[in-house]
């Protein structure tokens, strides 16, 4: 739990636009050193200045969050100079869609990558920092926050990869809550499941891997991301105020952090069904009309 963010170090992962962006501007506000990594060199650059001139003390470097190497290198320059970062936001993520037996291997080694590697570094290389900050002096506190989804804790269809890649980093997260809890009370850990918000990850592409640039998409792929793009644009909550809930939730030590609470129905019926033993639930029970237009879609011809 950390109640005072004043002159601490927020490190945030696809700082560059969306939550990540939203949450380095809640970090600079409350007077924290922001590091600011992302991919899309534009973007990371436009997001520095911005903060800087928000009178924020800001570290900004271009880093895939895949290569393990970008990633020691960034926990490198985080360490020289501001030392352990209080704060950590595991959250660069992409999106892509499509039935789970059309991905190439390029396209799930691409998003399992950035969504689930990303957040593996990021866990990996902070935690000790964090950890040996916490040694050194009672008094210090940390907290990680990772970005899942709700693709984390429920399996929509025709989007195989990315719910199997939050998934992982719902698992991954509540074990970390769980390893945390075995050796410390200073550091503590929070995951974010957002549902749809408008943000710019329906246009995830821009930042596709050279080896993706050619291969040409399934139907699957065209229809389930034209879905995506029109729910996360009707998206009614903004990243700004997810940005929030994740301060919140990190002052007051909360582990689940949910952007939409009326969609945790979908969560417990799912549950409920893995508990029973009974087959999956029809995703679409709540809006038939939208299975009825996948299914249209993706038997045609
Ligand atoms: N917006 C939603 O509806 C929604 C819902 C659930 C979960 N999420 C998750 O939220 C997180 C943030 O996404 P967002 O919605 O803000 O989208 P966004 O596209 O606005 O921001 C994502 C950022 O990650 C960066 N990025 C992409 N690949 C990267 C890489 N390899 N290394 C470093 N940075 C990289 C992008 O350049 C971008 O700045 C993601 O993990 C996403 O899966 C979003």
């Amino acid at each position: 739990m950390i109640t005072d963010f004043l002159g601490k170090c927020a490190v945030l992962t696809g700082a560059g636009s969306g939550f990540g962006l939203e949450c380095a501007r809640v970090a600079a506000r409350l007077g924290m050193s922001v590091v600011l990594a992302d991919v899309q060199a534009d973007a990371l650059d436009e997001a520095e200045a911005e903060l800087r001139a928000a009178g924020a003390d800001v570290l900004a470097r271009r880093t895939d969050v895949a290569s393990a190497a970008d990633m020691e290198a960034l926990a490198r320059a985080v360490q020289d100079r501001f030392g352990a970062p209080h704060f950590v936001f595991n959250n660069a993520g992409v999106g892509t869609g499509g039935l789970v037996w059309e991905n190439s291997v390029a396209e799930w080694e691409w998003v399992l990558g950035v969504n689930l590697w990303g957040v593996i570094h990021g866990v990996r290389l902070f935690t000790p920092m964090m950890l040996a900050a916490a040694r050194a002096d009672p008094g210090w506190r940390g907290h990680v926050v990772n970005t899942a989804s709700m693709a984390g804790l429920l399996t929509p269809p025709n989007m195989g990869i990315y719910n199997t890649g939050k998934h992982a980093v719902v698992a991954l997260t509540e074990t970390l809550y769980q390893d945390l809890r075995l050796v410390t009370s200073q550091v503590g850990a929070s995951v974010l499941c957002p549902h749809f918000v408008p943000t710019a990850i329906t246009r995830s592409g821009r930042n596709r891997p050279a080896a993706l640039a050619g291969q040409a998409r399934t139907r699957s792929q065209v229809v389930g991301e034209a879905m995506s793009e029109r729910a996360v644009r009707s998206g009614r909550i903004s990243a700004a105020e997810v940005a929030q809930m994740v301060f919140d939730a990190v002052a007051q030590d909360r582990f689940y952090i949910y952007s939409h609470p009326k969609v945790m129905a979908a969560v417990q019926a799912r549950a409920e069904a893995i508990v029973r033993g009974s087959n999956p639930a029809d995703p679409f029970g709540e809006r038939p009309e939208l299975g009825e237009q996948l299914r249209a879609a993706l038997r045609q011809g």
